[in-house]
């Protein structure tokens, strides 16, 4: 698949799945622009790997949960590169920024959580239209499984905006499509490689152990690389017919019977 001479902006590509998604649009000629928000050495890593894989790009600060932040960013990617053929909504904060039960979040962490994922989103694709053309491809990265469980409590915060970054997906799926532009949600399973690594190591291994168990059909975690082959799937022309859908690319874990246990299930 080439995008050949194509642009796209993918925020929270200094490191994680956002950085395996410009890894993956750089071998297929697009230019990236890589954004962070406080880690520059990990941003022009990035972007030292996207120029090896033979593109280019920049590096592009801005905080998503100020709406200030990301019209400056946008601003940046219209100087940079004069438009924009593909926007990917990707970046989380850091779990110590909204990660408490619902009984005890904070109001500014409930803010974070929506702020970073719906508003941020809301705002990102208003900017990013004007610099599309017709055949433009707006993502989000979302986790399906915390729009719809309500198990791991202190998710709260970010399951609620993620359902609500899913819902806004919708709506702009419908409000785009005269214009071409399809808008669809990614929800990857555990991934190697990403805030996976930064959780205590024995959170780490029984996350990946059940996984690898069978709660994963295919037996092992996700890599931002299977998460970025979906994301250029869909940039692909030939996806040029769906919109406003939330894929899962999670080698079947969402699949699997919550109520069975997976010994039993797999066989
Ligand atoms: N990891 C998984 O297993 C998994 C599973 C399902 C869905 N997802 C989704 O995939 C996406 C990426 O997750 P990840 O685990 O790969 O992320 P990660 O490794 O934790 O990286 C987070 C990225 O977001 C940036 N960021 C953090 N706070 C920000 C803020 N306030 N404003 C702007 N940028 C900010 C970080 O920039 P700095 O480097 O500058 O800090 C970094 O680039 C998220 O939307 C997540 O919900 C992840």
């Amino acid at each position: 698949m080439s995008l050949k001479g194509k642009h796209a902006l993918i925020t929270g590509s200094s490191r994680g799945i956002g950085r395996g998604i410009a890894l993956k649009l750089a071998e297929n000629g697009v230019k990236v622009a890589i954004h962070y928000v406080h880690n520059e050495a990990a941003a022009k890593d990035t972007l030292e790997k996207v120029r090896k894989r033979g593109s280019d790009g920049f590096i592009v600060q801005a905080d998503v949960t100020k709406p200030e932040d990301i019209k400056a960013m946008f601003r940046k990617v219209a100087d940079e590169f004069g438009e924009l053929d593909i926007f990917v909504s990707n970046a989380r904060p850091e779990a110590e920024a909204f990660f408490q039960p619902p009984m005890d979040i904070t109001l500014e962490q409930w803010d974070t959580a929506f702020d970073s994922q719906a508003k941020a989103f809301l705002i990102g694709v208003r900017e990013a239209t004007p610099l599309m053309k017709n055949g433009g491809k707006i993502l989000a990265i979302t986790y399906a499984e915390g729009s719809r469980t309500g198990g791991l409590q202190p998710w709260v915060g970010m399951g609620s905006a993620k359902a609500a970054l899913e819902s806004l997906v919708r709506y702009f799926g419908v409000a785009l499509a005269k214009r071409g532009i399809t808008v669809n949600a990614i929800s990857p399973g555990w991934t190697e490689d990403s805030v996976l690594n930064s959780l205590p190591q024995q959170v780490q291994d029984l996350i990946t152990n059940w996984h690898v168990r069978g709660w994963t059909p295919m037996g092992r975690l996700g890599t931002p690389a299977d998460v970025a082959d979906v994301v250029g799937l869909f940039c692909s022309d030939d996806a040029g017919w769906i919109t406003g859908q939330v894929i899962y690319a999670d080698g079947g874990a969402s699949l699997m019977n919550p109520g069975v246990p997976t010994e039993i299930q797999i066989g």
